[in-house]
């Protein structure tokens, strides 16, 4: 198939970045090799649509070693970096990506990643699985199998299960252990720092940092931010997790309070409309508006548009809005995830075991056909303690293990 990219020319840049994570993926690098001597996925197809940087383009290249032909496309248009995507094609890998595709030239990219017609498939957020099950129904029964990178997409796939409507078994990766608990929280704690202070170059030490959702992620961001110097305040719409953000510290109160007070503004819900008009009206002089969460709908682009009285791009990245009364307020990349779209997204080690769970779990998905059920599917615990433990390997830590006594005292009831 043909690819579809903007300059394969790029690609000695992009052949450096991917060679940049590769030696920071140790363990990527240990499945690359028992991929090499054991072939899984000799003859198959696998699609991925992640967000097209290096530590995604290494894994497409891990799986082709694996005996994959693989397609890789874009799951975001800002993220997407060219020359990683000329390195991949000149690596044998067919992609359909470019930076800043238009939403016409994203579908059009999306299609032809499926024109390719995959055995196997890897999504982040669900746009390809929503495609495959809107517009291309009869491809469904093509698909063995498939694993789902991030929250967002999970919650869109749930919804189709109960429905009735998934067509494939899907593995949510986003669900283990070795993902959450790591990517979400350390990854995204740390890249959505990265991405804003490099947009920004302003100070963060003294300022009030508002967080919306006190999730995997959401924690993350406000541990780093503490870490900074900023002063931190959580909105939340779940108690328990207002409850926490308390007892970690940090000030609780609505998007309405909040407004007049933050700095920054970082939503990070997997929600719409997180801030909308009503808290635009009492936001902040010089509020800088950041999203971090999957889709660029949690801050209203709609009622900035309606409110502002102009729009200016005043640095890359960043666009100013002049409210009626005079005010201003910050929109960084867009609204979309701003660790992607400003930044290189989460750091290679983190990204290290969740792509060692993805091409795990995708070979698990691929030799279980037919014995999975077209249902979302939590990674088998095996592969998750497995990635676990093997990172500790790569980091030379060693850590006890149950005797025999021990196992027999925590399976005992008898006092
Ligand atoms: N930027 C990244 O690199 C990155 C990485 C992983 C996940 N994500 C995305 O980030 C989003 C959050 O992921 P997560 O794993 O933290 O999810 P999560 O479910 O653990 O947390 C989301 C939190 O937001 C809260 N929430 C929902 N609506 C809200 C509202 N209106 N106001 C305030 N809080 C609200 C929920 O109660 C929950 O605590 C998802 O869209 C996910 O796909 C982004």
């Amino acid at each position: 198939m043909e690819s579809m990219i903007r300059d394969v020319n790029l690609a000695p840049g992009g052949q450096l970045k991917l060679d940049w994570v590769q030696a920071h993926m140790p363990l990527l690098n240990l499945i690359r090799s028992g991929f090499e001597r054991e072939k899984p996925f000799q003859g198959k197809k696998v699609t991925i649509c992640l967000h097209l940087e290096a530590k995604t383009g290494y894994l497409a290249t891990v799986m082709q070693a694996g005996g994959a032909e693989v397609c890789m496309v874009a799951s975001n248009p800002l993220s997407t970096q060219d020359d990683v995507v000329a390195a991949l094609v000149k690596n044998g890998i067919h992609a359909c990506a470019w930076y800043n595709a238009s939403d016409e030239e994203y579908h059009m990219h999306l299609n032809q990643a499926l024109d390719f017609h995959p055995d196997l498939i890897i999504d982040d957020g669900g746009d390809l699985v929503s495609l495959l099950h809107s517009h291309r129904g009869d491809q469904t029964k093509e698909i063995i199998g498939g694993c789902e990178e991030t929250t967002t997409g999970i919650l869109r796939l749930r919804s189709m299960e109960k429905s009735d409507a998934l067509r494939f078994p899907m593995i949510a990766v986003n669900d283990a252990y070795s993902k959450y608990l790591f990517d979400n929280r350390y990854g995204t704690g740390q890249s959505v720092w990265n991405g804003i202070n490099r947009t920004t170059n302003l100070v963060v030490a003294g300022k009030t940092v508002v967080i919306a959702g006190y999730g995997w992620c959401g924690k993350g961001v406000a541990m780093r931010a503490k870490g900074l110097g900023a002063r931190v305040i959580v909105t939340e719409i779940d108690p328990i997790k207002a409850m926490e953000a308390i007892m970690d510290g940090f000030s609780v109160m609505t998007m309405e309070e909040a407004a007049p007070l933050g700095d920054f503004f970082i939503t990070v819900t997997g929600n719409v409309n997180v801030i909308r008009k009503e808290h635009l009206a009492v936001i902040k002089d010089q509020a800088l508006l950041a999203n971090a969460g999957h889709f660029d709908v949690e801050i209203s682009k709609g009622d900035l548009g309606a409110v502002a009285v102009s729009k200016r791009t005043v640095r890359n990245n960043i666009e100013e809005y002049v409210l009626p009364d005079g005010r201003k307020v910050y929109l960084l990349a867009e609204g979309r995830l701003v660790n992607l779209a400003a930044g290189d997204g989460h750091p290679a080690e983190i990204m290290d075991m969740t792509f060692a769970l993805q091409a795990l779990s995708l070979k698990y998905a691929y030799e279980n056909q037919g014995r999975l059920e077209n249902k979302v599917y939590p990674v088998p615990e095996e592969i998750d303690q497995k990635v676990a433990r093997m990172k500790l390997d790569t980091l030379d830590v060693k850590i006890d293990r149950l005797t025999e006594e021990q196992k027999e005292y925590l399976a005992g009831w008898r006092s």
